[in-house]
């Protein structure tokens, strides 16, 4: 069954755009990753001077997933993450969830 991976992010408001840029501008290289099947960047709800981003990957398995994490392009991906643009935006680290799908209709 396939596998979602979601990662929350707060976004210190004022920082929307420059986060978003971050995202848009990013070298992905998921589209080549075995098991990879889609990805989405959300915005979420404002409250409490932050919005919350979720970063959300559909995975055919937790298998692909987990490969992916040890892969060097999950760190590749992630050279950046400790630059000051992406951290300025963030409150904290991001909170990572990951889901077995139970049912799924499209
Ligand atoms: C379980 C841990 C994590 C997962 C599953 C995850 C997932 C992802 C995915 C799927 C991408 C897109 C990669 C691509 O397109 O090739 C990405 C990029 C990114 N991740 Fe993570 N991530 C994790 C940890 C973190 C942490 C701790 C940060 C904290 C800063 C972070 C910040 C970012 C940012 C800002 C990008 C955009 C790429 C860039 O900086 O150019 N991620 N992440």
């Amino acid at each position: 069954m396939q596998f979602v991976a979601m990662n929350r992010f707060q976004i210190r408001k004022g920082h929307e755009e420059a986060f978003e840029r971050i995202w848009a501008e990013r070298e992905s290289r998921l589209k080549q990753t075995p098991g990879f099947r889609e990805f989405r960047l959300l915005k979420g709800p404002e409250g409490d001077g932050a919005r919350l981003y979720i970063s959300h990957a559909v995975w055919e398995s937790r298998a692909d997933f987990e490969a992916w994490t040890k892969s060097a392009q999950f760190r590749t991906a992630h050279k950046d993450a400790g630059a000051s643009k992406t951290q300025d935006a963030m409150i904290g680290p991001p909170q990572f969830e990951g889901f077995e799908t139970v049912l799924h209709e499209a």
